[in-house]
């Protein structure tokens, strides 16, 4: 029965300017990818668009330092992001920009109904102000001395110490993170959108489908108070549209990232703006955005808000996903795990990682993690060793005993290829509602049983005496690879590109399951996926790894700039919660940490340096301090000097299970410490930024606890 088509509009999160794609960008491009290539294969109308977010002031920040104009470092940074999305097979209809002619014309509609329709609020903001760069100067690019408990080296918005959330404004001697001057008070006139006056059609939507179940939990805590206002306006000098009938004053970048969607959308369609918001309203269209979960605020609340003043309708379905973690920890550059999308590419296979996501992908927005060992186990195993296997077990005896001729399928095989058919709805239902997970478990099944079957029917014993029969057995196997092959099309169109070569047809489509793989001669067969091999991955990890400057990490500790905002792990200030400088800005996925070389410290004596008892310790447990956003208790052994319990700012790189049984270093003479949440007796080393970007400075087990350490 044919189905009937949907018009439906899919878009990917706008990665942000500044930063190179890497891996963990990759799960949720890879994720709409897939889903997009499904709804196609399904015989669906697909318009799949995505693009830069191109403005803001770390854009303007970075291209000053490069020494280039925005427009020219912008249109460099698109370039290699869509070389980058290729490597990986991922395919838009449209790749655009935030900063185009058609995204200036839609913000200037949606402001202007937002206006009249009353809106926007207008009154003034106190911010600091750089008076060296002459900027205003956003949260994040403000440090300076907690307020409550006094750590130095704090961002604007919160203190990773003791965890307080502060204005900037509170700040102990504020200093601008780009220029390093005392940023002085300026107060200047801003816009607001009202979010309250949508509060009851968001609730609505909210509570409508247009989030999962998980994510309307969340979201229903931010609904209540009053929603907040929302600032939508920036001050000269920014790198963005101005607001008209305002003098110097920007929209903010998060306001047009959003209608960049339908920039776009009016690039793919060649069309005036409005025949983008014609196209998108039009009945019966089916919209969906996939997003990473730190950005849920900005597309479950503004983004309707916007799209409801400006007579559109909001969007159908947010699909959120969960971050990357790698080896069970946050991507790392001191132990080499922050990969780029061009690094990976350039030691390993694209399919590899777009299987191995799949594997691990669900509908929720939980994190998934990158083993390498599981990754090693799971490609070899089940892409190389159970699917491409199961094809290139039939068509290369077919091609080299038996003139390269497949004939019909066995009949005494009717039983299992109704097994390989009647899977499809199941599985249609799991690439429908994202549980790639779900996907691969039962093709993988199907494989189980089809690569059972040949070695029971052992067709290579048979190949003299009875060729025929080895014939219908390897054709067998052959028309399940192919059935199998549609079924994975979404997840490695090159290899179901392949097999359609080998088998001489045409592209598959889902209903082509039930068509039946009549003889045919078959063209040369091309090798399907590669094993991974843990020698290139090791390769790949130190040819990534950035050394960094040792830092101690008990109490307070290094900047980093991948800390959530006052949101909790979940953004939710108006801020984007990047760090200013560096290679920053990264999407949805991960924030990256900037690594700096940090300056030498003043020169100390042999005396002093002596003075400092180090000790090898064993981690005997590992509790999270639950009301910190960095500090992990641990009971360290100290052998002969007995027990310690050190509160260690480590939470984000390390879980409990990784610490339990370690060997670490720990300063044994520090003079106790009175923390906000306990009293802290040591201080284990690591190297790193601080934050998730750690690495701990371990000693091999052999090392007795208690042993001094030269
Ligand atoms: O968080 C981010 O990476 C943003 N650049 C995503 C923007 S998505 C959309 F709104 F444009
Ligand atoms: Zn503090």
């Amino acid at each position: 029965m044919a189905l009937a088509k949907r018009q439906i509009l899919v878009t990917s999160a706008l990665p942000y300017a500044n930063g190179a794609i890497h891996i963990g960008h990759l799960v949720g491009y890879i994720q709409a990818d897939i889903w997009v290539r499904f709804q196609r294969l399904r015989g669906h109308d697909v318009v799949y668009l995505c693009g830069d977010d191109a403005h803001g002031t770390p854009i303007m920040l970075r291209a000053r330092q490069e020494k280039l104009a925005p427009e020219q470092f912008i249109a460099r940074m698109n370039q290699e992001h869509q070389a980058d999305f290729a490597r990986f097979d991922i395919v838009f209809d449209s790749y655009y920009s935030t900063h185009s002619p058609e995204n200036r014309v839609l913000c200037e509609r949606f402001y202007e109904r937002l206006r009249q329709g009353g809106h926007i609020a207008q009154r003034p903001v106190e911010q600091f102000f750089d008076p060296v760069e002459n900027i205003f100067l956003p949260d994040r690019f403000i440090k300076g001395t907690c307020p409550a408990c006094g750590a130095a080296d704090q961002y604007g918005d919160s203190c990773d110490a003791c965890g307080k959330h502060y204005a900037p404004t509170d700040l102990i001697d504020p200093r601008s993170v780009v220029s390093g001057a005392t940023p002085r008070r300026k107060s200047s006139p801003h816009l607001f959108l009202q979010l309250e006056d949508f509060r009851d059609q968001l609730g609505g939507l909210i509570r409508g489908g247009m989030v999962d179940a998980a994510v309307a939990n969340k979201l229903q805590e931010w609904f209540g108070d009053r929603l907040k206002d929302w600032d939508i306006s920036r001050d000269a000098p920014f790198f963005g549209f101005p607001i008209p009938g305002q003098t110097e004053k920007y929209f903010y970048n998060w306001l047009d990232a959003p209608i960049g969607y339908l920039a776009s959308l009016a690039h793919y369609l060649r069309a005036e703006p409005a025949e983008a918001e014609d196209f998108w309203r039009a009945p019966g269209r089916e919209t969906y955005h996939f997003i990473g979960k730190d950005i849920i605020y900005f597309h479950a609340l503004f983004w309707p808000a916007m799209l409801l003043g400006a007579g559109l309708p909001p969007p159908g379905k947010l699909c959120v996903h969960g971050h990357l973690t790698i080896n069970g920890g946050k991507m790392s550059k001191s132990r080499g795990t922050f990969i780029s999308a061009e690094q990976y590419a350039r030691h390993l296979d694209p399919q590899a990682l777009r299987y191995y996501f799949a594997t691990r992908l669900t509908a929720t927005p939980a994190d998934i993690d990158l083993h390498f060992g599981d990754f090693i186990a799971r490609v070899n195993s089940e892409l190389v060793g159970k699917l491409a296997n199961l094809i290139s077990r039939a068509a290369g005896p077919l091609a080299k005993l038996l003139e390269g001729r497949s004939g019909a399928a066995a009949p005494a095989a009717g039983a299992m290829l109704a097994d390989f058919r009647t899977a499809a709805p199941e599985i249609a239902t799991d690439y429908e509602n994202r549980n790639y997970a779900g996907v691969t478990r039962r093709i993988c099944a199907l494989a189980d049983m089809a690569n059972k079957y040949v070695e029971e029917q052992a067709p290579w014993s048979m190949v003299k005496t009875a060729p025929e029969a080895a014939r219908s057995v390897w054709s067998t196997a052959l028309e399940c690879g192919r059935i199998l092959t549609i079924y994975l099309k979404p997840i490695l169109p090159r290899f179901a590109e392949k097999v359609e070569q080998c088998l001489g047809l045409g592209p598959l489509a889902w209903a082509d399951v039930e068509q039946v793989l009549s003889p045919r001669r078959l063209a040369p067969f091309e090798h399907l996926a590669g094993r991974i091999e843990e020698r290139k991955i090791e390769v790949m990890v130190r040819e990534n790894q950035t050394p960094v400057a040792p830092a101690a990490v008990a109490g307070p500790v290094a900047a980093t700039s991948d800390r959530p905002t006052s949101g909790g792990s979940w953004r939710a200030g108006n801020e984007s919660p990047k760090s200013p400088l560096g290679p920053t800005g990264a999407p949805s996925a991960i924030a990256q940490a900037p690594v700096t070389a940090e300056p030498l410290a003043a020169t100390c004596t042999i005396e002093q340096f002596n003075a400092v008892d180090l000790r090898v310790a064993r981690v005997l447990s590992a509790e999270p301090v639950q009301a910190s956003e960095k500090l992990m208790r641990l009971e360290l052994d100290l052998g002969a000097l007995g027990r310690r319990t050190v509160l260690a700012g480590i939470k984000k790189a390390y879980s409990a299970e990784q610490l339990v049984g370690r060997q670490v270093i720990v300063c044994a003479n520090l003079a106790p410490r009175k923390m906000k949440f306990g009293v802290s007796d040591g201080m284990i080393l690591a190297a790193g930024a601080g934050g998730t970007d750690l690495a701990l400075l371990s000693v091999e087990s052999n090392a007795t606890p208690g042993q001094r350490v030269h």
